[in-house]
């Protein structure tokens, strides 16, 4: 059997923001910045998918954006395709660019308002040259019957369309385009339960009809587990965990992985973790800035630190966790791993 190659490989990548205004840290008198992401590696082959898990603000996005280079990388390498794409100018990206594409966050900001759909796709498919009218109407028939819409949808306005029909315009725009590889980031969030499986079984069919790659980013594990073969788990601009989608989920060794699913399970709020028992609440999420690293970023709210007396080698700069593999397929930043 022919081994899928590798579409995408991320080599140590950091993408670090300057902060509006800039603070200035009161230890170091140096400018901050935000480790957005900070020394990511991963790769993603034909026809998989790659969940990205983790909490709000803790660099999924800004994942997604760099290795598309809509925004450059600090640090590292993005590899699409055999070719190193992470210094590459817009003029030598450009051939490229249609096969990587992005099905954005934000439903209402992702399509144009003043467009029509059929306008919108008749857009995206001018990135090919010259396509006569009958050739543009015959994508666009096909485009729609891929995306199971409705013809009549081609004459509505984006806002007299309903969120998963919105989501199905975005997702037929990038294979207008010519995608291979793409960004779905939260494709179903915003949307009703039984559309966002909908749009999870859309995406599969289509790879597997059109051998797509899918970065997935989603805060919802649950939704991750249903579409993804494997699974990375951030933290605050680092992977803690990574391997295949199963494991990840029924079997967790980081024990934020641990946390986040449980707290999905078992359908508890995020308030009701904040108060179990962790004496930095306010650090929920949100990485501070202020304060020179103290090892694992994790440790703050992590059970097994608190259970085990706060040990110093979770904490010690010099000690932080780095990610290591514990088989072949699953590698986890963590002292003491489940
Ligand atoms: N253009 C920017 N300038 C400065 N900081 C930014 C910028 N974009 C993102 N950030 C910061 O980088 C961090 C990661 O943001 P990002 O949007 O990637 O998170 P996310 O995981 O996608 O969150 P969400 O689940 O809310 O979409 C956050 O602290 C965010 O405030
Ligand atoms: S290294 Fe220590 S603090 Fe960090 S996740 Fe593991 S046990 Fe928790
Ligand atoms: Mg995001």
């Amino acid at each position: 059997m022919k081994m899928n190659t590798t579409i995408l490989e991320v080599q140590n990548l950091k993408k670090y923001y300057k902060p509006h205004g800039g603070i200035f840290s009161a230890f170091t008198g140096k400018e901050n910045v935000i480790p957005a992401v900070d020394d990511v590696s991963f790769y993603i082959k034909e026809k998989e998918t790659m969940g990205l898990v983790g909490e709000t603000g803790c660099g999924k996005t800004t994942i997604g954006r760099t290795v598309l280079k809509l925004t450059p990388a600090t640090a590292g390498k993005i590899i699409f395709d055999n070719t190193d794409i992470t210094h590459l100018s817009a003029a030598q990206f450009r051939p490229l660019r249609k096969q990587l594409q992005m099905i954005f966050q934000d439903l209402d900001a992702a399509l144009n308002p003043k467009m029509r759909i059929k306008a919108i796709l008749k857009e995206a498919l001018k990135v090919h040259r010259r396509l006569s009218d009958a050739e543009m109407d015959r994508r666009i028939s096909e485009l729609l019957e891929m995306v199971n819409l409705k013809k009549s949808k081609l004459s509505n306005f984006p806002n007299e369309l309903s969120g998963g029909e919105k989501r199905r315009v975005g997702i037929a725009r990038t294979l207008a385009v010519g995608a291979r590889f793409i960004v779905a980031d939260e494709p179903t969030s915003a949307l009703d339960v039984s559309i966002q499986a909908q749009v999870v079984n859309l995406l599969r069919d289509l790879q597997k009809e059109l051998s797509l790659s899918y970065l997935f980013i989603s805060y919802d594990l649950r939704v991750v587990e249903l579409i993804s073969h494997k699974v990375a788990v951030m933290y605050l601009g680092q992977i803690v965990e990574m391997g295949m989608a199963g494991r990840i989920a029924n079997a967790p060794r980081h024990p934020y992985t641990a946390v986040l699913w449980s707290s999905l399970v078992e359908k508890k709020s995020n308030e009701s973790i904040k108060n179990a028992g962790n004496p930095n609440e306010s650090q929920w999420g949100v990485f501070d800035f202020e304060r020179p690293s103290t090892g694992c970023r994790f440790a703050p709210r992590c059970p097994v630190y608190h259970a085990n007396g706060h040990p110093t080698i979770c904490t010690d700069p010099a000690t932080s966790p780095q990610l290591r593999k514990l088989d072949a397929a699953h590698q986890v930043r963590c002292h003491f791993p489940l």
